[in-house]
């Protein structure tokens, strides 16, 4: 039952076989490709949530993350090299544990792209609202310009309204991209090139600015949460929520089929652009924390307060009334560091370069949604109607827009923190379920082609599985929950809907010619 409708191997690679792309991709044009896809409201936004979990040793869950992301990386390649198709994790584990199981990581793979999206979204309002305020003076109310805190205290979830409501700003830049999209909007290679570029920069200005004048003090205590906090606190849990800072590498993975010589550049690719982050992020988080001081902030109690909670909220919004809040308060955290330290220009100019960089996340991760339903609506597990293709513009509108819808609601009314771990936990379970792929697959198809393929398998890949696991069981409680609970939910659709109607289980195996139905490739191209 569990592992039975396995779609044939040699059908999915009929597909690819037929699309034979160009392989024109070098090493550098990959690692382009991966920073494009990585650097976003991770970096930008999410410090300020890592600095409430884990103090100044933040620092190190830069580095634990960016090592998870890298193991995970080698098994996606090797599966994504091989099976080089459209629908990535969910098409690999429908070639190697059949179809139950394939549902449920596409299941997943919706918390990673959809809710990622709305993350990213509310990141970018942060921004855009803090640039605004430092520019003209102007600020929305509270009300409109962010949603509600949300707290869970004794199995029930409670609300609170009194220092935001509904995230106006990220349902427009939602509505927007999603519009983007519908008329076929896709970022060329030298769209990409710049916001790299804009990114980097942006950066590097920071650890410029930043590092000459760290204060030694600043550092201590280094971990005052320590490694293994409660409920998502400490060094572990700051990493399991910066983890949102390298999502998106799997652009590097998919493009695998158009790479000139796969088994050498993939690898450069990969890890190139993950080491490059990785050090950007860490020397980021070493300019917040010596500039500026990352201690969490406590309760009456002493008790650290769980960024993103309503307790939270209220005493940021406290210290905010007496003007003297802190970074970890803040939705803007790099350029406000910059401009405590005397470079309000910088800062702003930091600010514009998130509110320019920012919407290209997020039209890569409502694309890649969009591209994952329309193959799950292909093979039958969801309604074929949503993949219609507009007849002008030949992008798959319906579901485009159905994206967009829920990806502006959950913007609209969660915190960025709360949106990051959901996120989180689906991409955590999609890696983890590709690393036992590339482990299965090794020992029932050895001989396949593979070009490329994870070195020193059985170390790296049980590495990824648990790295995975361990990322997953250090996230708060509440998105801990958000698994099981939409895992759930995706087990009834698919015994009452999906499982009669799909076409693997009718006996239909399809070979798509040329792939045509499916829309352009969610990798930019180069
Ligand atoms: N890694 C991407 C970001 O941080 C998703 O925005």
């Amino acid at each position: 039952m569990i592992f039975d409708r396995i779609k044939p191997l040699d059908a999915i690679l009929a597909t690819a076989e037929k699309k034979s792309l160009h392989r024109s991709l070098g090493a550098f044009q990959l690692t382009m490709l991966g920073i494009g896809a990585v650097i976003g409201t991770g970096i930008f936004v999410l410090t300020a949530a890592a600095a409430q979990k884990a103090g100044p040793g933040m620092m190190f869950s830069f580095v634990i993350a960016g090592f998870v992301c890298a193991v995970a990386a080698l098994c996606y390649s090797e599966l994504a090299s091989m099976v080089p198709v459209s629908g990535s994790a969910y098409t690999y584990t429908y070639a190697v544990m059949g179809e139950l199981l394939a549902w449920m990581v596409g299941w997943a793979l919706i918390l990673e792209y959809a809710v990622a999206a709305s993350a990213v979204c509310v990141g970018w309002s942060g921004y855009v609202m803090g640039l605004v305020e430092n520019l003209t003076g102007f600020t929305l109310p509270g009300a409109l310009s962010s949603g509600p805190a949300w707290g869970f205290a004794g199995g029930i979830p409670s609300v609170d309204f009194s220092h935001g409501v509904v995230n106006l700003p990220a349902i427009i830049v939602a509505a927007v991209v999603t519009w983007l999209l519908v008329i076929g909007t896709s970022e060329s290679a030298s769209v990409n090139a710049v916001l790299v570029a804009i990114k980097v920069v942006a950066l590097t200005a920071f650890i410029v600015l930043s590092l000459p004048i760290l204060k030694g003090e600043n550092f201590t205590p280094l971990m005052p949460t320590g490694l293994l906090g409660h409920d998502g606190l400490g060094v572990v849990g700051a990493a399991a929520t910066i983890f949102f800072a390298y999502v998106g590498f799997d652009a590097v993975s998919t493009a695998a089929e158009e790479t000139k010589n796969p088994q050498r550049n993939v690898p450069i690719g990969l890890l190139g652009s993950l080491a490059i982050c990785t050090v950007f992020y860490f020397l980021v988080a070493a300019g917040v924390v010596g500039t500026v001081g990352a201690q969490p902030l406590r309760d009456a109690a002493g008790a650290v307060l769980p960024p993103d909670g309503v307790g939270f909220a209220q005493r940021c919004a406290e210290l905010a009334a007496l003007d003297q809040a802190p970074i970890v308060c803040s939705n803007e955290a790099l350029a406000e560091t910059l401009r405590i330290i005397g470079f309000p220009v910088i800062g702003n100019l930091v600010g514009l370069a998130a509110s320019i960089a920012l919407p290209s996340v997020i039209l890569m991760m409502i694309y890649g949604q969009t591209r994952i339903f329309f193959v799950m609506a292909r093979d039958g597990l969801l309604p074929e109607k949503l993949a219609d293709v507009h007849p002008k513009f030949k992008t798959p509108w319906k579901m485009t827009i159905f994206t967009g819808i829920c990806v502006a609601i959950a913007a609209a009314f969660f915190p960025v923190g709360q949106l990051a771990d959901i996120s989180n936990s689906g991409t955590l379970f999609a890696f983890f379920m590709v690393a036992i792929a590339v482990m299965m697959l090794r020992r029932t198809d050895p001989d396949r082609f593979r070009p490329f393929r994870t070195p020193l398998v059985w170390v790296i890949a049980p590495i990824a599985a648990v790295g995975c696991l361990a990322l997953y069981l250090n996230l708060p409680f509440v998105a801990k929950m958000v698994l099981p609970v939409w895992g759930a939910i995706g087990l009834l659709i698919y015994f009452f809907y999906s499982r009669k109607r799909s076409h693997v289980g009718r006996g239909l195996i399809e070979v798509h010619e040329e792939d045509q139905d499916v829309p352009p490739t969610a990798v930019p191209p180069i």
